[in-house]
C-alpha cells in the first residue's frame, strides 16, 4: 500500500535509537518510526487504509531521541489522547477506531505483542495530514516570547504592550508552523497557511483548534496544570475526506504543560514532565547531537513520576488501573 500519506521523518543517524527498528513481536506492515511513535499498516485496502500507531517510551530532547526509554511513558501519552478524544468529539472527529489488541487482524502479533500494545496502542483511521503544525497559544513562552520580544507580536498577530515571559495572553491565539523534514519548524502567519490549504480549512482549522484548546486548557486548569501552549494534527481521513483530528492529542510531549503551583510570569517555567532531563542533560559534556547519553536511574524514575502525575491529575484516573485494565477510570 502506498505510504505517500504520511510524511516521512525517518532516523538519519545510525546512532539514532530508532535506527534499530521497532521491537513489536512478529508484526507485519511496518512502516517508519517517528520520534515517540512505530507506525504500522494494517491493512484494509488503499481506500479505508487503517493505520496501527503504537507510542514507544522513547523521549527526545533538544531534538535527539535519548537511547534510555522512560517505562509507560508511552501508554501515558496513549491513555491522555484517548481522554481528549473523547473529551473533544463534538468539536471534531478524530482517527480513533480502537484500542484493544483484539481490534487488530488476528496474526499482526503472539500474545508477548499484545501485551506490549495494551494501552499504547491506536488503531486509527489513515489521514492525509496537512501540512502545517496546528499551534494554538494561551501564555507568552518559547518562539512566541522570542518572537514577542522582537516584534510585539506572535506569528503577525498584534499583542498589548508590556507583556512578559510566561504571561498569560488576553486570549488564546493560532499560530500555525511549517513541517520542515529537517531542521526547525517555521512560523508563519494565517496568509501562508491559506496559500498552503485554502481558505475555507485554513479558517475551519483555526476555528477547531482555537475550540479545542479552550476545553483542554480548561479542563487542565482544574487540576492545576496550565497548558502553555500545544500542537494539533489534523487531516483529511482517507475514507470519507472529512477534516479529523489525528495524532495525539494535549500530551506532554504535545504541549508546555506548567504546574500552576509554580507559575509566575516574568521568567521561564519549569517544564512539568521533561524538566529533571532537561536540566541533567544541561550540566552533561553534550554537544546536542547523536548518540544522547543514557540517563541515570533517578533521573528516569522522576521522569516517569511526572508523565504519570499528568496522566492521573487531568484524567482524574488511576495510572495502575489504566496498566492492569485498560480503562481510564478512578
Ligand atoms: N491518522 C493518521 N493518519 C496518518 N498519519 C498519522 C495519523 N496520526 C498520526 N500520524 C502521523 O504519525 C506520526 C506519529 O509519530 P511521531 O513519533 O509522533 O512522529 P513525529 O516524530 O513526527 O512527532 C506523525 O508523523 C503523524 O503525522
Ligand atoms: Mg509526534
Amino acid at each position: 500500500m502506498s505510504t505517500e500519506t504520511i510524511n516521512p521523518r525517518d532516523p538519519q543517524d545510525p546512532r539514532d535509537p530508532r535506527a534499530k527498528g521497532h521491537t513489536l513481536q512478529g508484526a507485519g506492515g511496518f512502516m517508519r518510526s517517528g520520534k515517540v511513535r512505530d507506525l504500522f499498516d494494517v491493512g484494509g485496502g488503499a481506500a479505508d487504509g487503517r493505520l496501527l500507531l503504537v507510542a514507544s517510551d522513547r523521549l527526545s530532547a533538544f531534538d535527539v531521541v535519548l537511547p534510555t526509554p522512560i517505562p509507560d511513558k508511552g501508554r501515558v501519552l496513549t491513555g491522555l489522547s484517548r481522554f481528549w478524544f473523547a473529551e473533544t468529539r463534538d468539536i471534531i472527529p478524530n482517527h480513533l477506531l480502537g484500542t484493544s489488541p483484539n481490534d487488530l487482524p488476528k496474526d499482526f502479533t503472539d500474545a508477548a505483542g499484545k501485551a506490549e500494545l495494551k494501552g499504547r496502542m491506536m488503531l486509527c483511521r489513515k489521514a492525509k495530514v496537512l501540512p502545517v503544525e496546528v499551534i494554538v497559544r494561551g501564555y507568552v513562552a518559547g518562539s512566541g516570547w522570542k518572537d514577542y520580544k522582537r516584534t510585539g507580536s506572535i506569528c503577525g498577530i498584534e499583542l498589548p504592550a508590556g507583556l512578559r515571559e510566561s504571561d498569560r495572553l488576553p486570549e488564546p491565539i493560532f499560530t500555525p508552523s511549517t513541517k520542515e523534514e529537517v531542521g526547525h519548524d517555521q512560523n508563519i502567519g494565517f496568509d501562508a497557511m491559506v496559500e498552503l490549504v485554502g481558505g475555507p480549512v485554513a479558517e475551519k482549522v483555526r476555528e477547531v483548534a482555537l475550540a479545542l484548546y479552550r476545553r483542554g486548557a480548561e479542563v487542565a486548569e482544574r487540576a492545576g496544570i496550565l497548558v502553555a501552549d500545544t500542537k494539533f494534527e489534523l487531516g483529511t481521513a482517507v475514507d470519507t475526506g472529512e477534516l479529523i483530528l489525528i495524532d495525539e492529542v494535549m500530551t506532554p510531549d504535545s504541549s508546555r504543560f506548567w504546574d500552576a503551583a509554580d507559575y509566575e510570569p516574568g521568567r521561564a517555567q519549569d517544564s512539568f514532565d521533561k524538566q529533571p532531563v532537561r536540566d541533567w542533560l544541561e550540566r552533561q559534556p553534550w554537544d546536542k547531537t547523536y548518540p544522547g547519553p543514557e540517563l541515570p536511574a533517578e533521573i528516569v524514575a522522576d521522569t516517569r513520576r511526572r508523565y504519570i502525575a499528568a496522566f492521573e491529575r487531568i484524567t482524574e484516573a488511576r495510572f495502575d488501573r489504566y496498566l492492569q485494565e485498560d480503562v481510564i477510570a478512578s
